[in-house]
């Protein structure tokens, strides 16, 4: 039968889709839920075998108690995909492999040339959806943990959209939080007035450190002291385990007991080494030393003029007003820095009056209730209460959060809430969203989009070597002066024209420094650690940003070689031809992008279309060493090259787009 390309078989969609679109009545017939069978149709694993397979003829044989060949003859022979594939084979107990049809791949590439969504269908029903994503506790330095909730919350907000969501982001931040009261503190007993005038934001961040600085001394003193207990009775116990020991199976009982003592007075060691560390920053200190000394409890009094400021005391308040905005521009300005833009950013305080009258009514709805002086939420099937209240009358994060819900229902009324949070917090959103649908709330989709810790290269939480959290701003520095270094000695890409100007080449190093940086976070799998790496995610081989602006450059590199007018080449409307496998190859790939994006928004994961880039380039590299390009046999054969390598750019311009990463023509 030949290959037509009727309405059923239009081009502009997601191939994966329309195959499953083929089965799906078929497998109506034979089954009460064809949806969980459509998922077995992917693409193959063995290339050889074709380009989809459907392996779900043995677990429906399985469920129908039937053979599964004979389900699969059967499939086969109701479907009609004569238009996309060659007939489909069957193989071992009932593999379905599918080979497309070269003609029907090259009329998809050609109507991806004029489609600006290259593909993408945009969804049928559009949603309303909010993502809460980002969220630092502002005045306080961000860390690498808050890039990747802003990273990965960023690619999930750009991604939603282009399909065609209505999507707000809200950036919740943390502004009204014990930082304040731990500046206003310092403000009171430690600022440098000259200073202030003259860099109010840098003042203040030294204030918060200094603060900070001593209450970890004061915490640290009382720690290292049971801490050394503890140590003491380790190391005797360790002393006491005797080798004497006659049996085998004993010797081996006592080697592990040793070795389990071991670890735990090594862990007790490095504890204790930082506590001195800490200990040591104020000692050598004497201003601050004498402060401490003098002052038994700060940590007590910074909760108490945090406490004053929630209380509205009108001093704090002044205070709090006038630092805020200071604490806001440093925000912003790495926002910026990272191409970053939010919708709302209704932090915390925002909702500090809600709190009360919505805990009052919480417990006359009898949803809450006191228990030990506080106010809880109790559930069924959570162990925890969710304390709304505490004795002395504090609110809590989760009051704002349960006041935030609120307020988002009502404000937005969205059919599904994300929440780009750390995993850590897992408990904390069970209870909420628990919480949630207690209040009533039981139409919205909550999400709780967790993430894994960044682990340094040792596989410890990511820190410096002075113990601090590292600031982000240093770790953009960081990842631009490396990217500087590849700019300036990679001249694989740079075209036969001019020398880049060193303004050129900061720009370009800036965009592959902090594109590298959001790579490397889009690329794993979120819900795992990863460890933090400025040589792996730069590498100029491998799944990395890097790789990726550089193949996006290489092309360019053509186009620019070849003096082709890439605006002239795409209203030639091909035709596309996929003679040689490694340009078929490479076609099919560029078609996945829809299915690609579709794997994405399925659980919230960036990295599928990391993934899926990867590959892309992948194939992208093995057809531009096999298939001369600007050389081509003939000129009809050139330019189905050039619309190729074009479709390739478009596709990695875009899905880096989407990962909210810039691309540069030279680097
Ligand atoms: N500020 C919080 C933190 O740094 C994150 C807030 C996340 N969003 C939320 N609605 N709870 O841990």
């Amino acid at each position: 039968m030949e290959a037509s390309f009727g309405a059923k078989g239009s081009c502009t969609m997601n191939i994966l889709e329309e195959l499953r679109v083929r089965f799906r009545p078929i497998l109506a017939q034979l089954t009460s839920d064809p949806e969980s069978y459509l998922k077995l149709l992917r693409p193959t694993q063995d290339e050889r075998l074709g380009d989809y397979q459907a392996d779900l003829a043995m677990p429906l044989a399985k469920a129908l108690r039937r053979k599964p060949r004979e389900i699969a003859e059967e499939i086969v022979a109701a479907l009609d995909v004569a238009d996309m594939a060659h007939p489909p084979e069957i193989a071992g107990p009932g593999f379905i492999n599918f080979r497309l049809r070269d003609e029907y791949l090259e009329k998809c590439l050609q109507a991806l040339l004029e489609d600006p969504r290259l593909g993408v269908p945009p969804v049928e029903k559009v949603e309303t959806i909010i993502i809460d994503y980002s969220a630092p506790n502002v005045a306080k330095p961000m860390h690498v943990g808050h890039i990747r909730s802003t990273v990965i919350g960023d690619a999930i907000y750009r991604t939603l959209r282009f399909v065609g969501h209505r999507v707000i982001s809200d950036n919740h931040i943390g502004d009204w939080g014990t930082q304040f009261g731990m500046i206003i503190y310092g403000y009171r007993h430690f600022l440098d007035e000259d200073a202030y005038k003259k860099n109010p934001t840098a003042e203040l961040a030294r204030l918060y450190r200094l603060v900070r600085q001593l209450i970890d001394y004061q915490e640290a003193v009382q720690k290292i002291a049971e801490l050394e207990g503890r140590l003491q009775a380790k190391e005797q116990e360790l002393a006491g385990v005797s080798s004497n020991q006659t049996s085998a199976a004993a010797t081996k009982m006592e080697d592990k007991k040793r070795r389990e003592l071991q670890e735990e007075i090594e862990e007790l060691r490095e504890e204790l080494e930082e506590l001195r560390r800490k200990r040591a920053a104020v000692e050598d200190n004497p201003t601050l030393y004498e402060w401490a000394k003098a002052h038994p409890n700060i940590e007590q009094d910074v909760l108490q003029e945090t406490a004053k400021l929630h209380a509205g005391d009108e001093e704090n308040l002044r205070l709090w007003r006038e630092f805020l905005p200071h604490s806001l521009d440093e925000m912003n300005r790495i926002y910026r820095r990272l191409g970053i833009r939010f919708d709302y950013t209704l932090g915390e305080s925002f909702y500090h009056d809600r709190l009360g009258p919505l805990v009052e009514e919480l417990v006359q709805k009898g949803l809450a209730r006191e228990s030990e002086g506080a106010i809880c939420i109790f559930f069924p099937d959570i162990d925890t209460p969710m304390i709304i209240r505490k004795q002395d009358g504090a609110f809590l994060y989760a009051t704002t959060d349960l006041a935030t819900l609120r307020y988002r229902m009502e404000t937005w009324n969205p059919d599904a809430i994300l929440y780009v949070v750390d995993f850590r917090q897992s408990l904390h959103f069970r209870q909420l969203f628990a919480a949630a649908r207690m209040m009533g709330y039981d139409r919205v989709k909550l999400v709780h989009v967790s993430f894994g810790t960044v682990l340094g290269e040792d596989g410890r939480p990511f820190k410096t070597r002075e113990g601090d959290v590292v600031g982000l701003e240093s770790l953009l520095d960081e990842a631009v002066r490396r990217a500087y270094q590849i700019v300036c000695a990679n001249d694989d890409a740079k075209p036969t024209g001019p020398e880049l100007s060193e303004e050129e080449r900061r720009r370009i190093a800036e965009v592959v420094g902090i594109g590298a940086l959001k790579y490397a976070d889009l690329s794993q799998n979120r819900t795992s650690d990863y460890v933090f790496s400025y040589d792996k995610m730069l590498a100029m081989t491998g799944n990395t940003g890097t790789y990726m602006q550089y193949a996006y450059a290489r092309i360019q590199n053509i186009f620019a070689k070849g003096g082709v007018d890439v605006t002239t080449l795409r209203k030639l409307d091909g035709p596309i031809h996929l003679k040689h496998p490694a340009e078929r190859a490479l076609g099919r790939e560029i078609l996945r992008f829809p299915e690609a994006i579709q794997l994405v928004l399925e659980d919230y994961r960036p990295n599928q279309l990391t993934g899926y880039l990867f590959s892309l380039a992948n194939r992208f590299s093995t057809f531009y060493e096999s298939c001369p390009v600007l050389q081509a046999a003939d000129s009809e054969e050139r330019q189905s090259r050039l619309l190729l390598c074009d479709l390739t750019a478009r596709v990695i311009r875009q899905g880096l787009e989407l990962l909210g990463i810039e691309v540069v023509n030279r680097m």
